[in-house]
């Protein structure tokens, strides 16, 4: 029963006339969509990351004020005890036995850990998930949900990637309720969840896939997963600018982020932990996308480079660049062309733009190398990404080579940071990437003056100290 009255805004207000509380049917409130933050009214900016057009209405749960259940994240409370590092077992790694998935993860998985694996749609999550399953599953209890695909989807899958099924058991459900069952049920070891963008919880009335579906589920596995010690894969979907939906909220949930990136029409993949509580960042996983599933990629060298090194080419200059702490051939191309506008064009693919502007800067001070009236196009063969300053001296050797129109020996690297006055100094990690470039039987490596003793000196290095001795030395 309620009582009807007007509020001092001249608004029709019903209240309960036992409980005293207001009459609502439901409770809407605003949503960014990129953030996670609330706003009681609509806002075209939100004011949490200041993205336009983010907020969303959602319907949330309807919460009486005498009942409140507001939960916590994580409901294994211990009581209050001192810590005592000695007792603490040794931490323990789950390998997968997948090379480049172990390498990253600083040599395997831990019990209880919560990862998230983001991608771009059909980048290969669920198949790489499905590999990782079948590694887990020899000694363990896999439960792998998947909100997408039939079972016999998974089960074609399976088949092509020659997955041996033993010890995992399949699951197609949305409902987030049934889900938590299973798993008490069940009692897995593993836990996977093919998307958490799918699963929706019966209490909410907003669709699957916004903030709140998103941050309230993964907050429901990871209350039940944490104190049970299950290592949990959730999956989810980045949307077309790169963003997770509702990315703030799931990020500092769980222990690790993997972000799952490929470049265009490549068959390379490469997977870069974002954040990690349990290891380094700075590793990165490489595979390789064939039809039985995603391959380990021992040899990146292999990947990066187009050109035959048997030919000398002009405007191309090869450098090792590094990837983590994993050294890679890199090919750096160069074209200088006269200039049909005003103002000289400078484009580079690959590679930072201004640190281009800035080598080319330093080019036309230093050596004098005439640019001014001259297009100037700098691109990293293989539709790759990367910043990494020992690439400088071979953005220098390809634009030399180009301007001045004279071939570069394949069979030569050229390893070294350039500065704004012109000196080279020396990259991080030189020693591994010099070691790579004999690995690969460069015969001709250009580096910054070694003071360091752990390089061996030998006829194959060439030291340079500035661009003008390399401008004249490298021809
Ligand atoms: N027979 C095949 N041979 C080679 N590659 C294949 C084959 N079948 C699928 N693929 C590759 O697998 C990719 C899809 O993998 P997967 O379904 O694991 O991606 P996903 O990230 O889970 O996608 P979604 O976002 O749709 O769930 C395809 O884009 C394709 O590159
Ligand atoms: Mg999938
Ligand atoms: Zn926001």
């Amino acid at each position: 029963m309620y009582n009807v009255k007007y509020n001092i805004n001249k608004k029709l207000i019903f209240t309960n006339l036992f409980t005293k509380e207001p009459y609502m049917k439901f409770k809407t409130i605003f949503i960014c969509q990129k953030c996670g933050q609330e706003s009681a009214k609509w806002l075209g900016q939100c004011p949490g990351c200041l993205e336009w057009n983010t907020l969303v209405e959602e319907v949330t749960k309807q919460e009486s004020k005498t009942a409140k259940t507001k939960k916590s994240f994580i409901d294994f409370t211990s009581g209050i005890t001192p810590l005592n590092v000695a007792a603490a077992n040794e931490e323990k790694r789950i390998p997968t036995n997948i090379a480049e998935f172990d390498r990253l993860l600083s040599g395997g998985l831990v019990g209880g850990q919560m990862l998230l694996l983001a991608g771009a749609p059909g980048i290969g999550k669920s198949t790489l998930m499905l590999q990782v399953a079948a590694a887990l599953s020899s000694d363990k209890k896999v439960l792998y949900v998947s909100g997408e695909e039939s079972m016999a989807q998974i089960s074609a899958r399976a088949s092509r990637l020659g997955v041996n099924g033993g010890g995992i058991f399949l699951l197609s459900e949305t409902n987030i309720e049934k889900i938590i069952e299973a798993v008490e049920n069940l009692k897995p070891e593993v836990l996977i969840i093919d998307s958490i963008q799918t699963l929706y919880h019966p209490e909410l009335s907003s669709s699957a896939g916004t903030v709140a579906q998103v941050r309230e589920n993964a907050g429901e596995i990871l209350r039940l997963a944490k104190p049970k010690g299950i290592v949990v894969f959730i999956l989810g979907h980045v949307t077309k600018d790169g963003a997770l939906a509702g990315p703030k909220v799931l990020e500092h949930m769980v222990d690790t982020v993997l972000n799952f990136e490929a470049e265009k029409d490549n068959v390379l993949r490469i997977l870069r932990p974002n954040k990690n509580r349990f290891g380094a960042t700075s590793e990165a996983g490489l595979f390789k996308m064939t039809s039985k599933g995603l391959e380990d990629v021992q040899d990146a060298s292999a990947y990066f480079s187009q050109t035959s090194r048997a030919k000398k080419l002009v405007g191309r200059a090869f450098s090792i660049s590094a990837e983590g702490t994993r050294p890679i051939l890199t090919e750096v191309q160069a074209l200088a062309s006269p200039t049909h506008y005003p103002f000289a064009r400078r484009i580079t693919t690959g590679l930072d733009l201004n640190r281009c502007q800035m080598l080319l800067a330093a080019l036309e001070k230093h050596i004098g190398l005439s640019i001014d009236n001259k297009d100037v196009y700098v691109s990293l063969a293989g539709g790759v990404k990367i910043n990494d300053p020992a690439l400088d001296l071979a953005v220098c050797a390809a634009v030399i080579s180009s301007v001045r129109d004279f071939a570069l020996e394949g069979n030569c690297a050229f390893i070294g940071e350039v500065g704004i006055l012109g000196q080279i100094a020396a990259a991080p990690m030189t020693e591994r990437r010099i070691e790579e470039a004999r690995r690969l039987a460069i015969s001709k490596i250009y580096v910054p003056l070694l003071n360091d003793k752990t390089v061996k000196k030998s006829s194959d290095l060439i030291e340079v100290e500035d661009i003008l001795q390399f401008s004249l030395k490298f021809k």
